[in-house]
């Protein structure tokens, strides 16, 4: 099964999550490829980054992987910003090709796990997946400050992880 992990990470949790999932993958004997979304220009102001996740804007993006025709399994993961998604994955999900029928996870990361806070966010990547006709078959909202805590992680991601041969 060709895997790709897709995402975005401004302070380093989402990303501790791709690459613990990159491992765990790899250690399945599946062929995966990770690609971090780099912003054209990205702000550092909270504010700035709120109101144009607010906004539903999109970025700039610099040469993300478009084509994803190659893959079985798609995983999706970015920070939740104000209630929803970050405005790169929006983006990118917005611009890729070969969606459509894929098999996916998406996985935000988020200051509370609550509903509340993070809800919107994992509500809002799974619809905007949906909408491309990508196939949602597992979604979590996962704490950011504990994307280095690997027992946390495994627990989180048991049901995605678990079918994996060796899981
Ligand atoms: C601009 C901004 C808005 C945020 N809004 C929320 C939110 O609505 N709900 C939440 O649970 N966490 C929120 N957070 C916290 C992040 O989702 C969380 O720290 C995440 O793990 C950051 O991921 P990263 O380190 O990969 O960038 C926000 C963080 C930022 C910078």
């Amino acid at each position: 099964m060709k895997t790709t992990i897709i995402y975005y990470s401004f302070s380093g949790n989402t990303r501790r999550l791709a690459k613990f999932l990159e491992d765990r993958l790899s250690r399945a004997d599946l062929a995966v490829t990770i690609n971090e979304l780099k912003l054209v220009k990205e702000t550092r102001s909270f504010f700035q980054q709120g109101s144009q996740a607010m906004a539903r804007a999109r970025s700039a993006l610099i040469n993300p992987p478009l084509d994803l025709s190659a893959y079985d399994l798609l995983i999706f993961a970015g920070p939740v910003w104000a209630f929803t998604i970050c405005p790169a994955l929006r983006t990118f999900i917005g611009l890729a090709v070969g969606l459509e029928g894929k098999k996916s996870a998406s996985l935000v990361t988020c200051g509370s796990e609550a509903p509340m806070f993070s809800g919107g966010g994992l509500k809002d990547l799974q619809t905007i997946l949906e909408q491309r006709g990508v196939n949602v078959v597992f979604s979590r909202a996962v704490a950011g400050i504990r994307c280095a805590d690997e027992k946390y992680l495994e627990e989180k991601l048991r049901d995605l992880l678990s079918p994996l041969p060796n899981g």
